[in-house]
């Protein structure tokens, strides 16, 4: 089975951002968190930087939008020509609309539900989107610890899939590193953002191919 493989920047040094972006080049695409420091109590950049990135980047943008009012914001970040926009479930009124605006535009839709959020409501409208992510830690910070509660998330929406013969996306954000990145494809993520665990290593394209080396050897 494909897999991919999203550096988050987050992990990445901001004033040497256009460097780091080439070192993940061997990456599928690379993971944008975007926060506003009332989605969640941090904050990162918005649409002028992402666009910065968008110029730059040798990869495509999957930018993952922590930010309230995503019905009104998200679209901006398609249109400036992100491959994938996922916003959160918990900050959308009407996610089915909005990623409906997603696709037309040209963007693939993504939608992405904290730990606590529960996925069966998804699992009918999974043709709706391209890519659910389902957060492994509480989203706000980097370097959080995997947490292993949400796999059965994963395992319902993988199965759903496979009954469905859809190729979506199902992506795992937060703690996925050497050690859990094996969990998640078994429970059937094929798609894993990894922050710390790229750039805190002294290689972060040798990082890149042993995660990637991992989830292949566990995903079926
Ligand atoms: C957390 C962000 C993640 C973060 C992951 O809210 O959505 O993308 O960068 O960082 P690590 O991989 O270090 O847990
Ligand atoms: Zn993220």
């Amino acid at each position: 089975m494909t897999v991919r493989i999203n550096p988050s920047i987050l992990a990445a040094d901001f004033v040497n951002l256009q460097r780091d972006l080439e070192v993940i080049a061997s990456a599928d695409l690379v993971h944008v968190d975007v926060m506003d420091n009332h989605f969640v109590p941090n904050l990162t950049f918005g649409p002028q930087m992402v666009g910065r990135i968008q110029d730059v980047s040798p990869i495509p943008l999957d930018v993952h939008l922590m930010i309230s009012d995503a019905d009104r914001t998200a679209p901006e970040y398609a249109e400036l020509g992100a491959a994938s926009v996922t916003f959160h479930a918990e900050a959308a009124t009407d996610p089915v609309a909005l990623a409906r605006r997603l696709r037309e535009i040209g963007a693939r839709a993504g939608i992405a539900l904290k730990p606590g959020t529960a996925v069966e409501p998804y699992l009918e409208l999974m043709d709706e989107f391209d890519q659910i992510l389902i957060m492994t830690v509480e989203p706000g910070f980097g370097g959080q610890s995997f947490m292993p509660e949400t796999m059965p998330k994963l395992t319902l929406l993988a199965a759903e899939a496979r009954r469905r013969g859809s190729d979506i996306w199902l992506q795992v954000d937060g703690g996925i590193n050497e050690s859990t990145i094996s969990q998640a494809a078994e429970a059937g993520a094929n798609t894993f953002v990894a922050g710390s665990a790229v750039f805190g290593k002294d290689n972060p394209a040798l990082a890149i191919a042993e995660l990637r080396a991992s989830a292949q050897a566990h995903s079926h």
